[in-house]
């Protein structure tokens, strides 16, 4: 099939009209095979701190690491818009920091969007880089590089003070220009009521079907990642056990002798 290149115009275009399916992507195989695929984007999350890199949380990821890892996606990928994440601090020492590092991540690293999280507190900056002409993604609700603040990666959102400043701050970011936001582990009716009061497509991750689209980490969803799996994670296969007995299987086969024939 020819498909055409997606971007944030196609994006804010299938609010309302068709479901938006998103997957993060690390590497170069991996990117090809989700963009080969038909998923409309690519996150290349600082989830990769996690599940490619092995830190406990996604603050040790370095814009290094982005600018490594988005080169190595955006080498796999045809079609698909790929969004990359600002990492831990990125966007918090100065407007012009911020700029800049969005504009490496954009002409260094390859991608067409990056991902901001926070609220209010990010309005500005997120307008900034909109003024540069590079589309932004907000993230509200759980907002993991906040682990330390929040002392978990529990629900958020649940009391009405906090669900009425999720619904604020989904309204900043949508008016400093962000073309959708991804709602992580808010309760679904809130996520409901969000995708209804702004007009930019939500994308959902743990916060129920009511949004524009869904996002996930691909190694949850693959069954590769299982330190930790989130409870609202769907397991479409099971990589662990094809790799492991993969693995198992070559090595007998050299211990026996059978490999090479
Ligand atoms: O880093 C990431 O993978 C993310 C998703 C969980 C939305 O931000």
């Amino acid at each position: 099939m020819n498909r055409k290149k997606i971007t944030a115009k196609t994006i804010r275009g299938m609010k309302n009209k068709e479901k938006i399916a998103m997957l993060t992507a690390y590497d170069y195989p991996m990117a090809k095979i989700v963009d080969e695929s038909g998923c409309d984007m690519i996150l290349v999350g600082d989830s990769l701190g996690n599940v490619v890199l092995g830190y406990e949380n996604t603050t040790h990821v370095t814009m290094e690491d982005m600018l490594h890892h988005t080169k190595a996606v955006s080498r796999g990928v045809k079609n698909a818009m790929i969004v990359t994440d600002m990492p831990f601090l990125s966007c918090h020492l100065g407007v012009y920091k911020a700029v800049e590092n969005a504009g490496r991540l954009i002409s260094e690293g390859n991608a067409q969007a990056v991902k901001i999280e926070g609220g209010e507190e990010v309005a500005e900056v997120v307008k900034a880089i909109c003024n540069a002409g590079i589309p932004v993604v907000g993230h509200l609700g759980l907002t993991p590089q906040s682990v330390n603040q929040f002392g978990g990666y529990g629900m958020r959102a649940k009391e009405e003070k906090e669900a009425e400043k999720l619904i604020s701050d989904a309204k900043v970011i949508e008016a400093a220009g962000a073309f959708c936001i991804v709602l992580e582990c808010i309760p679904k009716e809130l996520a409901e009521r969000v995708s209804r009061e702004i007009s930019i497509p939500t994308i959902g991750i743990g916060a129920g079907g009511g949004c524009d689209g869904q996002v996930l980490v691909i190694y949850d969803m693959l069954g590769l990642f299982c330190d930790y799996v989130p409870a609202f994670v769907k397991k479409y296969a099971d990589m662990d056990t094809a790799v492991r007995n993969g693995v198992v299987n070559y090595i007998d086969e050299v211990k026996k002798g059978v490999f090479p024939q």
